[in-house]
């Protein structure tokens, strides 16, 4: 249990950083693949231990690929993901679902190409374009219009007279063609930067660019597979895709509509090999209900609809030469060993490195330089190593009774020492890494301390990005986090030493706006402190249930095993790790600095009252005559819930709390915008307050 524990914290934090490098730095290290297995394995871990429920799990939302540069606009209907499938029975599995949440009633599928870019929303009203979107985290997204603005194949303007309704919202997926994807490479290898891993991380660092020139010259394209809103032209999918391509719209052209399951297996085969002719990536296909009768009868799970599934294509296999082993250090500190290799063609591109892992998989492989290796491109992004074939026996043969490498170089170790400082490392139970423990003096280490200090929902130092910190680090300006509060002394002693601060001057951004927001951040409540000087294990959740324990850092600092342990959702891995964090006196003396810059280390007054979070976010509209408080003390426990108390009734009220006599305007208003109407009972229950000792007040 205690190992399953360890397990559901540690796949929490693995994919909450590869969620960040997926949607926010386009820059992930694992194939789709191993990301979707790491996530059923933590849906699965957490469905056998409901007690360990924490919404800001990363099995609770899709994803975020929100950029504080943009606007952030919450859509109109919120955008889910497609569960998705790698398996054959599971796609058989769905048809029966289908076909059971149907009792029966004949259906139709319509198979559709996956295309692997960034979905977009986009909105239109009276035949123009007015926005797009990108999904974010499913519930808001950015607001990048102006870029979306130059991409050719997206109408700006429907054709008059046409039979569009007039307003609607059309989804699709952005994309940048290989055409375009292997010119913008060359340009970039020419020009000495960095090259962009695969097309969809080009599509999304393009469309996040701030200068829309940047956009119109990189040639994306768009294909566009789902219309919505009302007044849409029919019940079909397929045939409102097929009105959308007649208002100007790029629908696929290699859309199906079937009938059984046998022409859907037939669709999957033909694109597995067929797809490798497509100008664009594509990484499998979607299966989705035709009618939208039908859709909404089958409905939604909390993050997909029942009537989708997605199919991914297996990964890409080749053979080539094992030539050396080298071990990179990340930001974690987890050690990866990486294998370099002969120069092979795997998936439209020259693959020369491929991931190993961990000591496991290494061990498990068996490598020895020299060796003919079977590597794989899952999602087209790092390839890995899957198999040695030189050890593989070949048909009929015994594994056992294979020859030795004659001839080869020698079986490749793991290593003991962290190749950047030294360190013995260290492997914590449970987990598959060794890590370098070094996270006060070893670099990549202290780089993701400070990127994690500055992180949104940390200290939110916006203006400053990764590489702005590697820039800094690297030329001794900073050290570790707290050394961020003394750029603001050192710059103001006056012109000549800003120069030499921030040369080269930063695109865009004055360092103004950098000391402003560093300055700013002096504010964010202690419980951010508390998450942002990164204690292992310590994700937001346990810095904000610790900060409303102790109420201060002090105590927190001076916090015993068994106080700690004491606490509701604080369990003996976090309790570990915040006495050895603390145990630490460098840690201790970075503390000290930071409260000596001056933040905040105690809660403030208003949430020294607060009893739980679990309203924060929610707006409650407060309407009619109550039994059990007063209206002023229901606003007062809405606060001290995390809520707030909103007057009037609109489309961000979460939900009404009614007494008698509730206006009839009101009630109406709120039944129109499908909002929830809550009787006091229901709230009293919900917040767990026990109305039995409470007296009524009139
Ligand atoms: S339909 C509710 N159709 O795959 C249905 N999605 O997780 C919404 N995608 O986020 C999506 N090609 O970015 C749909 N033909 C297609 C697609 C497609 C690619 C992407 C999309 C979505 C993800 C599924």
């Amino acid at each position: 249990m205690v190992d399953e524990k360890a397990r559901i914290l540690q796949l929490r934090e693995e994919l909450h950083q590869h969620n960040y490098r997926y949607y926010v730095e386009n820059n992930p290290i694992i194939s789709d693949q191993e990301f979707d297995f790491l996530m059923h394995e933590l849906q699965d871990l957490e469905a056998k231990h409901p007690e360990l429920f924490d919404p800001n799990s990363p099995t609770q939302r899709v994803g975020s690929d929100l950029n504080n540069e943009f606007e952030t606009v919450v859509h109109t209907r919120p955008m889910l993901s497609l569960g998705n499938t790698y398996n054959r029975e599971e796609v058989a599995d769905f048809w029966q679902r289908v076909s059971d949440g149907l009792m029966g009633a004949p259906f139709q599928i319509c198979c559709e190409l996956k295309f692997d870019g960034l979905s977009i929303s986009l909105h239109y009203e009276d035949g123009r374009l007015i926005r797009a979107v990108t999904r974010g985290d499913g519930v808001q997204g950015d607001d990048v219009t102006a870029n979306v603005r130059t991409i050719r194949s997206i109408p700006l303007q429907l054709p008059v007279g046409g039979d569009w309704p007039r307003q609607f919202e059309i989804r699709g997926e952005i994309l940048m063609p290989w055409s375009s994807f292997d010119r913008l490479n060359k340009e970039r290898e020419e020009a000495g930067e960095p090259l962009f891993a695969n097309p969809r991380n080009a599509a999304s660092g393009t469309l996040k660019s701030k200068n829309s020139s940047t956009v119109a010259q990189r040639g994306l394209d768009a294909y566009l597979y789902y219309l919505l809103g009302e007044g849409i032209p029919g019940d079909g999918h397929y045939q409102n895709l097929e009105a959308a391509a007649r208002w100007g719209f790029q629908i696929s052209k290699h859309m199906r509509l079937v009938s059984s399951l046998e022409e859907v297996f037939a669709f999957i085969d033909y694109w597995d090999t067929e797809r490798h002719n497509l100008p664009v990536a594509t990484d499998g296909v979607v299966l989705k209900v035709n009618s939208l009768a039908q859709q909404k009868s089958l409905g939604m799970t909390a993050k997909s609809p029942r009537w989708a599934i997605a199919y991914k294509f297996q990964a890409e296999q080749a053979e080539t030469t094992l030539r050396q082993v080298v071990f990179q250090v990340g930001r974690t500190g987890a050690v990866t060993p990486v294998a370099n290799m002969d120069p092979v063609q795997l998936a439209g591109t020259q693959v020369r490195r491929a991931t190993l892992h961990n000591a496991d998989v290494m061990a498990a492989l068996d490598l020895h330089v020299g060796d003919r290796v079977l590597v794989e491109k899952g999602g087209e992004i790092i390839p890995k190593i899957v198999k040695t074939l030189s050890n593989s026996p070949l048909k009929g043969e015994d594994k056992d009774s294979l020859p030795l490498r004659e001839g080869r170089g020698g079986s490749i170790p793991f290593i003991d020492r962290c190749p950047v400082c030294g360190s013995k490392l260290v492997r914590y139970e449970g987990e598959a890494a060794h890590y370098c423990p070094n996270d006060t003096g070893c670099p990549p280490l202290i780089l993701g301390r400070i990127e994690h200090f500055i992180s949104r929902k940390a200290m939110n130092i916006n203006s400053l990005g990764p590489e702005t910190v590697d820039d800094y680090y690297r030329r001794g300006l900073i050290h570790d986090a707290a050394d961020l509060y003394s750029l603001a002394p050192a710059l103001s002693k006056g012109e000549g030493d800003a120069i030499a601060l921030f040369t080269p001057p930063l695109e865009g951004k004055g360092e103004a706006k950098i000391l402003a927001s560093i300055e700013q951040s002096k504010q964010v409540p202690f419980e951010r402190v508390l998450f942002a000087i990164g204690i292992r294990f310590v994700g937001e959740i346990a810095a904000k249930t610790l900060a409303r324990y102790y109420g201060s850092m002090d105590k927190v600092m001076e916090a015993s095993m068994e106080s700690l342990m004491q606490i509701n959702g604080i369990g003996e891995v976090i309790a570990g790790s915040v006495v050895q964090y603390f145990a630490n006196p460098v840690n201790r003396a970075f503390v000290e600095r930071l409260r000596g810059y001056g933040l905040q280390m105690e809660i403030g007054e208003q949430q020294k009252q607060a009893k739980s979070d679990m309203l924060e976010g929610q707006s409650v509209v407060i309407s009619g005559v109550f039994q059990h408080h007063s209206r002023d003390e229901y606003k007062a426990l809405i606060e001290q819930h995390g809520g707030k108390n909103v007057g009037s009734i609109s489309n961000k009220t979460s939900f009404v709390l009614a007494g008698e006599n509730m206006g009839p305007a009101k009630l109406e208003k709120a039944q129109k915008l499908g909002i929830r109407i809550m009787s006091e009972e229901e709230f009293l229950n919900l917040i767990e307050e026990d109305t039995r000792y409470v007296q009524p007040t009139h």
